[in-house]
């Protein structure tokens, strides 16, 4: 397993089967826009060379948000999400970021979970983010 810089031609790898393959609640125009947004970074996991997971972050003013942690569906459960978020981690204190914070779906269990084993904390709730529905959770890791 690999993990390294995501480029425009890993991004033409994945578009076309981005939400079939990896995660519907994000399109190829999202991630070209983040792409090429110069306060975004943005990893992929390759195992024999084949895309199995990606995730970002966004440098803002206040500190660095976790845009998103995805695993391909038929990869999952093998820690590769811990190895995104591990990575993350390294990026946003190597930038000397004092903290990493995100937003998550607050029925993503699984996500929460993944981001408490990493020490993250629930600090905020924005109420029917998702879709005018479901709440995000506010979660943040001091550095
Ligand atoms: C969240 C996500 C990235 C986790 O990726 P993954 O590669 O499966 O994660 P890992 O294999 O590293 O597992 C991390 C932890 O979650 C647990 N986990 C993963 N999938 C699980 C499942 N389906 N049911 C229960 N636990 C699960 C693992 O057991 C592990 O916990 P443990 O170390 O205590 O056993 C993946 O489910 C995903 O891509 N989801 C869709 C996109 C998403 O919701 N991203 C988060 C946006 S905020």
């Amino acid at each position: 397993m690999i993990i390294e810089k995501m480029t425009f031609s890993d991004f033409e790898c994945i578009k076309d089967i981005l939400q079939t393959d990896f995660d519907e609640f994000w399109n190829s125009n999202i991630l070209k826009s983040e792409l090429e947004n110069e306060n975004s970074k943005y990893i992929v996991a390759k195992e024999n060379n084949e895309i199995v997971g990606f995730a970002g972050i966004i440098i803002t003013p206040v500190d660095i948000e976790i845009t998103n942690i995805v695993t391909k569906k038929t990869n999952r459960k093998k820690g590769i999400g811990k190895l995104l978020l591990d990575k993350l981690i390294k990026m946003a204190k190597e930038i000397n970021s004092e903290s990493i914070s995100l937003e998550v779906n607050e029925n993503n269990s699984i996500a929460i979970h993944l981001y408490e084993c990493y020490g993250f904390k629930k600090v905020g709730l924005r109420k029917k983010y998702y879709n005018g529905k479901d709440n995000a959770i506010i979660m943040t890791k001091v550095l």
